[in-house]
């Protein structure tokens, strides 16, 4: 096993290319089920989620292919097995991904249920109401979700849940509504950029989606859908942590690939902070998916406290909550943080208190008191955030930081470390 260790005190400078979004790819590369022919996806990062997904798809007889210009190649090319096993689920979450374009497409999909994780207990009630909608048989048995329906029909379906929308039950939704026939309307869809993504991608291959990013998602089936070249989006949480990390170091950075349109809620956070921000040649369109542009931050590495609240889009995103918990860590004064969207996901409270900050949590709140300074020391990532909030941590931290468990941040984060370091940062891996 690897380790990360940081030798904190280096302002970030320089610039840095965003990656395609992990959460725009999963689902895509999961629509691909849904296809005739090869589609080409660009900007796929490199990452351990990315390889589980396609081994997952290789098992339900779908070929992918690393191209030499970092493009994948991914066609079916065989549709018997409908089974996507444990061993494989349990290794991402996110794998059920493939509920819906398995059974839009091959009329029966079984999927293992994938258990909860440490940022909640996650729950799939959701995805399995908006299937049955459709017209699908389902059944949960000995761990799995078995669902069938060999001719799904349109359906008005409202997919609120407790916390919001859902992000992958609007993308199964969606997925197994696109060859059915006739009119979906999804109520209270997710209106994530990597739902619009994916909609996006879809409509390319040939599907009739519309109202694309609004809260009422209509799908019109159509009967097939065929291989295209897509480009990703970038990676608004990876922006969204390396901005972090330039706040929090003092720092002077360019992101390139920006994702600053789909972050205006981080944006206006960070600038509430004290951060500078400027986003330049962005291309001012309603959806932004034209956004090209650069990124520059700058911090003199004080931090004012604020006060936020995790919400779906276009509200501050849960997946930069622990992020901003360090960041604040070193505020000059108190800030609360409510988690709105999975109140439980505080692991990194814990490891940030033994680097020194001043954090408290009661149920779906954080109250954090800004400390002068975090100091280095050994800690445990428990989640993908949660370690993207520990390294930025240590890179801030006086001394030396190591950070145990570093296989979740590899899901997440292509070479986070190579960047951070060609930005400046002390950081390397090492064996355990
Ligand atoms: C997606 O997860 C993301 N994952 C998560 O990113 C992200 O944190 C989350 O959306 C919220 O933005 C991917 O896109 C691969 P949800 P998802 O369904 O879709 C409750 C990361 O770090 N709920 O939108 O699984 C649920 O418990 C990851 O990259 C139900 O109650 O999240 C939560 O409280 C982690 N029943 C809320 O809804 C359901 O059937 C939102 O979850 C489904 C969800």
């Amino acid at each position: 096993m690897e380790k990360m260790v940081i030798e904190g005190g280096y302002p970030l400078n320089g610039r840095v290319r965003v990656n395609g979004a992990k959460n725009a790819a999963l689902p895509i590369m999961a629509a691909c089920l849904l296809i005739h022919g090869t589609s080409k996806l660009r900007g796929i990062p490199e990452l351990t989620d990315v390889k589980t997904l396609c081994d997952i798809l290789n098992e339900l007889g779908v070929e992918t292919k690393k191209c030499q210009d970092g493009s994948l190649d991914i066609t079916v090319k065989d549709e018997s097995n409908i089974t996507a096993p444990y061993d494989l689920v349990r290794r991402m979450r996110a794998s059920i991904c493939v509920l819906g374009p398995l059974l839009g497409k091959r009329g029966m999909a079984k999927v293992s249920i994938p258990g909860g994780c440490s940022i909640g207990s996650r729950p799939i009630d959701i995805h399995l109401k908006g299937i049955e909608a459709l017209g699908a048989e389902v059944e949960v048995k000995d761990g799995y979700v078995i669902a069938t329906g060999e001719k799904l029909k349109g359906s008005r379906v409202y997919l609120g849940g407790p916390y919001g929308s859902t992000v992958l039950g609007t993308c199964n939704i969606m997925m197994a509504a696109v060859l059915a026939e006739g009119r979906t309307i999804i109520e209270n869809a997710a209106c994530e950029p990597e739902v619009q993504d994916l909609a996006n991608f879809l409509n390319k291959a040939g599907a009739n989606i519309s109202a694309i990013g609004e809260n009422n998602l209509i799908i019109d089936g159509v009967d097939e859908l065929n291989g295209v070249d897509y480009e990703i989006i970038p990676d608004r949480i990876e922006a969204g942590t390396i901005m972090i990390a330039g706040a929090i170091t003092g720092g002077n950075i360019v992101l390139e690939n920006d994702a600053s349109c789909y972050l205006a809620s981080v944006i206006d956070k960070l600038r509430e902070a004290g951060v500078y921000i400027d986003l330049r040649d962005a291309v001012n369109n309603s959806s932004g998916y034209e956004n090209k542009g650069e990124c520059i931050v700058k911090s003199d590495g004080n931090i004012k406290p604020i006060n936020l609240t995790t919400l779906p889009y276009p509200g501050m995103p849960t997946d930069m909550q622990a992020q901003f918990t360090t960041l604040l860590s070193i505020a000059n004064g108190t800030s609360v943080i409510t988690e709105r969207v999975f109140p439980h996901r505080f692991m990194h409270i814990a490891e940030l208190n033994r680097m020194g900050a001043n954090i408290m949590n009661e149920d779906a709140i954080a109250i954090i008191k800004g400390v002068s300074s975090l100091s280095g020391t050994t800690v445990m990532a428990s989640d993908l955030r949660a370690s993207a909030s520990l390294i930025v941590a240590g890179l801030a931290a006086k001394g030396v930081t190591e950070i145990r468990r570093l296989y979740h941040i590899d899901r997440g984060y292509e070479r986070l470390e190579d960047r951070l370091a060609n930005l400046g940062a002390k950081i390397w891996r090492e064996k355990e």
